[in-house]
């Protein structure tokens, strides 16, 4: 492998599309983003145009690459890690979508979802695939698109039409259509997928009316996906030989690779996700079993997974709904000039509650307050909720594994915040790791699609490559931490 190679890591998000170079030594380059447009056709409905979302991925591949000072043939191999559950269905012939992508934040398919729990098909969904039963995956919005594009279904039938998720579009995209293929991680968010084979279920397919011509091939996620083709601004013939889910990504990028090992990603919402090595863990608490991933010629490794609707979006809600700062960051400032939030309790349920408790319905509380308190407490009061949902979740995974975490490491945005790192290993009862590089999302792609290339030789040499930049040791004694606990307990109840 030359020294001047570099591996080109895509990571197309809900709101941005991004491109990162990585080096031989894991090292970042370059990093580029652009943004694109969110579309709200009605109250709950969110939509992205593919065209947008392919035109803002080429332009930070471009711009990555400028800035990186390097040519398109110096890339040795592209991986790419995208939001999840997204979907579209286009044209095998045109590549044009009959409809927008369908994001997965969109509620339009939950009557859909109404109508199958009611016909009690929830537990056979949740046995096969390990998710609740929501318009969140995407084959209640594969099923929308064909029942309300003009001649979908009949088109589909006819085997002129192909579906897939952001990974299997940008793929299709960047082979000029010659690759139809996705990867386990991404097919086990669609409700389509059996877990237990990592196929396409008959069963699951009839349910939500998807004919299985339609889908693309399920692949290990470092497998040759496809060749680069017609870019222009790339050579043809640079392979794509990874593809992960941005979760899944993240805690791959953690090399969290053992079971017990568990990340946390700081975004808008917080996802926790928990390595359970080769066994799949039902949870009894509405946690989703999902794959992690798998490597060519092993098994599949899963996960545990819960998160948080609003975590980051808390914080810009204080800036943007409140004023309480003109800057996300100044956040830490204002709750450190306090030194508790003197009895002030933030649930923000501000668009539902998320796992474990699926409320869908609940809504925001700030309580506690008196002549006392001041924006500062607010803002403490925020930083320390966004820390205890994730106590939730990770509590939880721990009843449901049946076996203490191993390790916590961190990531997204808001790990840059000293003192939330801090409440998190606290509340948490355990060492917070975070890494050198932010990054985790775009790395564990730029990690599958080295391996995959034969770029890195394997995971040990991954470990080797990844630097911790800080510890948080827990400094909260056992009896402050259930007080603590207690309180955020009670607030709960009264969402
Ligand atoms: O499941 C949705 C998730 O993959 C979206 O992630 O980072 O694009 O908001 P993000």
């Amino acid at each position: 492998m030359s020294s001047s190679s570099f591996i080109m890591a895509i990571d197309q998000g809900t709101t941005s599309s991004r491109t990162c170079i990585v080096n031989q030594a894991g090292g970042l380059v370059a990093e580029a983003r652009e943004s694109f447009k969110q579309i709200f056709p009605k109250p709950g409905w969110v939509e992205h145009d593919p065209e947008d979302i392919w035109h803002s991925t080429q332009r930070s591949m471009r711009l990555a690459l400028e800035k990186a000072k390097i040519s398109g043939s110096q890339i040795a191999a592209i991986g790419i890690t995208n939001q999840r559950e997204t979907v579209m269905v286009w044209d095998r012939k045109t590549g044009k979508s009959v409809y927008n992508a369908i994001v997965w934040q969109c509620r339009r398919t939950q009557e859909i979802c109404e109508k199958l729990k009611k016909a009690k098909k929830e537990k056979m969904i949740t046995a096969k695939t390990g998710l609740v039963l929501d318009p969140y995956f995407s084959a209640s919005k594969i099923q929308w698109i064909l029942k309300n594009a003009p001649k979908a279904m009949q088109k589909a039938r006819a085997g002129q039409l192909v579906a897939g998720n952001v990974d299997t579009y940008l793929l299709w995209r960047l082979t000029a259509g010659t690759s139809h293929k996705t990867d386990v991680s991404n097919a086990s968010r669609t409700m389509l997928m059996n877990i237990h084979t990592g196929w396409w279920d008959e069963e699951l397919m009839k349910l939500f009316n998807v004919p299985q011509g339609i889908l693309p091939e399920i692949c290990p996620s470092n497998a040759d996906f496809g060749r680069t083709q017609g870019l222009g601004f790339m050579p043809d013939g640079i392979p794509i030989t990874g593809m992960i889910g941005d979760q899944q990504s993240a805690l791959f990028g953690q090399i969290c690779f053992e079971a017990g090992e568990s990340k946390c990603t700081f975004g808008t919402g917080s996802f926790v996700l928990l390595n359970t090595g080769k066994k799949i863990v039902k949870s009894k608490n509405k946690l989703l079993s999902t794959v992690a991933w798998k490597l060519k010629n092993e098994e599949m490794t899963y996960a545990l997974e819960g998160g948080a609707f609003v975590c980051g979006a808390a914080v810009q809600w204080l800036r943007d709904g409140l004023g309480l700062f003109q800057q996300s960051a100044d956040v830490e400032k204002l709750a450190k000039t306090v030194e508790d939030t003197q009895g002030v309790e933030f649930v923000p349920a501000l668009t539902g509650l998320g796992a474990p408790h699926w409320q869908p319905e609940a809504r925001g509380l700030i309580c506690g307050l008196t002549r006392g308190t001041t924006k500062a407490h607010i803002a403490r009061a925020t930083l320390e909720a966004m820390a205890l949902q994730n106590v939730d979740v990770l509590v939880t995974m721990q009843k449901d594994l049946g076996k203490k975490i191993k390790t916590l490491k961190v990531d997204g945005g808001a790990a840059a915040n000293d003192l939330l790192m801090q409440m998190q290993a606290d509340y948490l009862g355990l060492n917070v790791i975070r890494p050198q590089n932010l990054e985790t999302t775009a790395m564990g792609a730029a990690f599958m699609a080295g391996l995959g290339a034969g770029f890195w030789k394997d995971v040990k040499q991954l470990k080797r490559i990844w630097k911790t930049n800080k510890e948080f040791k827990v400094k909260m004694q056992l009896k402050a931490r259930k007080e603590r606990m207690q309180r955020w307990e009670k607030a709960l109840e009264r969402v």
